[in-house]
Parts: C-alpha cells; structure tokens; sequence
C-alpha cells in the first residue's frame, strides 16, 4: 500500500471530477442488507478500503459479499455468525452499525467495542441506551458489547441527547423490526440518513419524518432485499470544492445533490469564491483575494465537521483572521498542528482556532493525521511553494477513491508513493 502523497505546489487547477457514493451512507445501506433474507444490490458504492472493511465485517457473519464496479452484491439469506470482533472494529470504528440490525434479525450480537479514536473519544452511550429503550439486554465485557433479545425488540420513545449520526442509524435499524411504534426525537438529519430511511422504506419498513429531527418507525415483521442507489458523496465533493476555492478553479464537481452542501457553499461565497449549483453538481472559481469566514461544526444541516480541516486549509491563506470552532468532535485539530509547519499561523484554545491567514505556504514534510485532515493537508500542498509529502496517507484511502488521479485530472502535480 502506498505510503505518502508527494505535491507539488502551484499548478493552477481546472476542469471537472466526479464524486462516487457517500462513504458514510454505503457502510450504513450494507449494514441495512442484513436486515433482509436474501440479495440487497448497492449501486454507486465507492472503492475504498473502509467499504472493503464492513464487506469483511459482513462475510464475518457468514453474509456473501461480491464486487462488481461500484456495485455490490450482498448475500444475507443466512447470517450464520452474530458478532462483528475486535480485529474488524478496531480498524474501522463504524463497524458497530452492524450492531442494531444483527439484534432486530437475529435476537442477539456481539460487537467489539471500538477503542479510543484519534479525533476525539467517540462514545457509543447513545447506541446502547437507546437499544435498551426498545428491550435489548446489554452486557458490556471483555471489550465486547452482548445484545440479546430473546422476547424481541418492541417500540418505544427514545430521545437522544445529541443528534449523533450513528445512533440515530443504529436505532432506526433496531426499530424497523421492533413491536411497535419507536420516536427517535433529536435524530441526526444527515442526507446519509435520509438515504437509510429510503432504502429502509423501500425494503418495506415504516418510517415517517424523513429529513427531520423526529423520526417515527412502525415495525414491520419483515423485510425484503432490495436494490438501492447510494446518494452521492457531499464530503469528497466539498473536498474538490475547496482545491478549486484554494488554486482558483474553475473547477466543476459533478455526482454529488447541491442542496446537501447549502452551508460549505455559502460559507465558500462568504470566502470570496463564486459557486454555481447545477443539478448533478457545482462549479466553483475564485478571482479575488480569500476572505476570512468563522465557521462553527454543527450537525446538518449545520457547517459539517468533515469539512472543518478543508476549511481551516482555506482560512490559512485567507486575508485576515477567522475563527473555526469545532463542536461535534473533541480533539479535532490535529491538522493544525501539521499545516503550521508549512508556515500556517493557527492557535488553538479548546474546540476554538484561531487562524491568522498568511500570503504563502510552504512545501514540508506532514503527516496525515486522519482522513479528512490528511485530505487537507494534500490540497494546502497544491497552493503550497515547492514540494508537500504526506506521509501515512493510508487514512486518506479509506475514505476518497482515486483521490490523487482525480486531482491530476484537475492539473495537479501529485502522485502516490511507497
Ligand atoms: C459519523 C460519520 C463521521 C462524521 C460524524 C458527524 C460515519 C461512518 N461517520 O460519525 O464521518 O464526522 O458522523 O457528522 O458515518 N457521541 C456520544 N455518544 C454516542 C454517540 C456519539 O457522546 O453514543 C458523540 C461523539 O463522541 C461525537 C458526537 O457525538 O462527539 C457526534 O458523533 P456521531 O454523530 O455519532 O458520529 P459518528 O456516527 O461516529
């Protein structure tokens, strides 16, 4: 696997990429597969390793997972295993998504339980108080995570204390084959989850309120395998969008619904940048200085915290100071720390960094901190003088297919390397 990204800074970017399916919503629709007996079809489903990972996960159950292109072919007539174990969890800490649909299909699951994670602490408090809620006995040991429900799930009325985007999955995926009506109110309202509930209601669940913070679900006794599209990737394109924000553009993102990037874009005009939406994508081009834009991370429809890096990579450039404050995620500022030496004048107090913005970057050794980070790191480089390498950029892999070959397309010099 290779092991850095070598940029080098100051070819001017142009052109159009397209963005495959969110990785954030394929890891949830396999997860979904095995909620039916039989064969789920996803389509658009990129080729990354964290979607390598959940096919792991899955044929761990005894679940036949099959490739084809960007799509896949999930086989769950027979789930002969009920635990997702350390080894799988530990490399890809969304794993535990299996945990709720294993429990609605098969009564019991055991999930290790993910470990510390590098961009904050990430509890599960929320899945498993939830799970409880609809009837599953939870016993935590042994780093593992048993549900059982041997009476079967039955609905309830949950409230989550923060709209966490997996636990409102998680639930949703429960209360589909729960007795009852379950409310799941402070749900995340991600365009991720609205695809779960399409693919769940198209499986033949129940489920009112999608796109809102209450999301009622009257079970159902089954299920049926369906085939399902997976909604496009609103991160990788708001990546692409930033390089075209960062070198100038124009640069035209197609895949990807506009609508679910409405905040990332007019925070990009507010920074000096003019956006056109079209109706598969967006076209972006700058020709004026970049203006400093606070932003703040929220859950959607808020600034999302997946674009935080990206922004901050913008703002270090931009002509005076902003303020970027980071309220989903403790511990999400690891990149700063890497861009700063290539000449990036950011202070970090608490969830708050201040971002002094500077004329130029320089080209210097990082290291990819995490996945979205990393990303970053690889587009400060492409404004950066002389050469950027970011090592250990395997993080990147796990969430943008052909991340490299899609910004050469654009004119970027960058290249893998061992
Ligand atoms: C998902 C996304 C991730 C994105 C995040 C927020 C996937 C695979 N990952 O992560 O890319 O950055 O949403 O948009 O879809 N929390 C608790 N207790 C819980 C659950 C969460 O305290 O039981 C906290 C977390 O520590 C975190 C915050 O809630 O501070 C948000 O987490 P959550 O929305 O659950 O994120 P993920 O689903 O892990």
């Amino acid at each position: 696997m290779a092991a850095s990204i070598i940029v080098t800074g100051g070819r001017p970017l142009s052109g159009e990429v397209r963005v495959g399916g969110a990785k954030n919503s394929a890891l949830k629709l396999m997860a979904a597969a095995l909620l039916a007996p039989g064969v789920s079809v996803v389509n658009n489903v990129p080729a990354i390793t964290d979607v390598a990972t959940m096919a792991d996960v899955l044929r761990g159950l005894g679940v036949g997972v099959e490739r084809d292109d960007h799509t896949l072919r999930i086989d769950a007539t027979q789930i002969t295993s009920h635990e997702a174990p350390y080894e799988l969890v530990a490399r890809m800490r969304a794993s535990i998504i299996v945990l709720g649909p294993l429990v609605a299909r098969l009564g019991r699951a055991r999930v290790a339980m993910p470990g510390g994670c590098n961009i904050g602490s990430r509890k599960i408090d929320m899945h498993i108080r939830g799970l409880q809620d609809l009837g599953v006995a939870i016993d935590l040991g042994h780093g593992y995570i048993e549900a059982t429900a041997p009476e079967g799930l039955h609905g309830a009325h949950v409230i989550l204390d923060f709209p966490s985007v997996g636990a409102t999955e998680n639930l949703l995926m429960a209360a589909v084959l729960a007795e009852g009506t379950t409310t799941i109110e402070n749900a995340a309202r991600e365009p991720e989850i609205g695809d779960l509930v399409d693919m769940l209601v198209s499986m033949g669940a129940r489920i009112e309120g999608r796109g809102s913070a209450t999301l009622v679900v009257t079970g159902v006794h089954e299920l049926a395998p369906v085939r399902h599209r997976t909604v496009g990737d609103r991160i990788e394109a708001g990546t692409y969008l930033v390089a075209g924000a960062l070198t100038g553009g124009p640069v035209t993102v197609r895949g990807v619904t506009p609508g679910h990037l409405e905040m990332v874009l007019t925070k990009l005009e507010q920074a000096g940048c003019d956006v056109g939406g079209l109706a598969d994508g967006v076209t972006i081009r700058r020709d004026r200085a970049i203006r400093p834009v606070d932003v703040a991370t929220l859950p959607y429809p808020g600034f999302p915290t997946d674009m935080q890096a990206q922004f901050m990579a913008l703002m270090s450039l931009a002509d005076g100071s902003s303020v970027i404050t980071e309220n989903v995620f403790e511990n999400r500022f690891m990149f700063a720390d890497e861009i700063r030496r290539m000449g990036a004048d950011i202070t970090i107090e608490g969830h708050r960094a201040l971002v002094r913005g500077t004329d130029r970057l320089s080209g210097a050794p990082v290291i990819c901190p995490d996945l979205r980070g990393g990303a970053a790191l690889v587009l400060a480089g492409l404004v950066a003088e002389g050469e950027t390498v970011v090592t250990e950029v395997e993080h990147i892999l796990r969430g943008y297919e052909s991340f490299t070959e899609k910004l050469r397309s654009l004119g970027a010099d960058v290249r893998l390397a061992d």
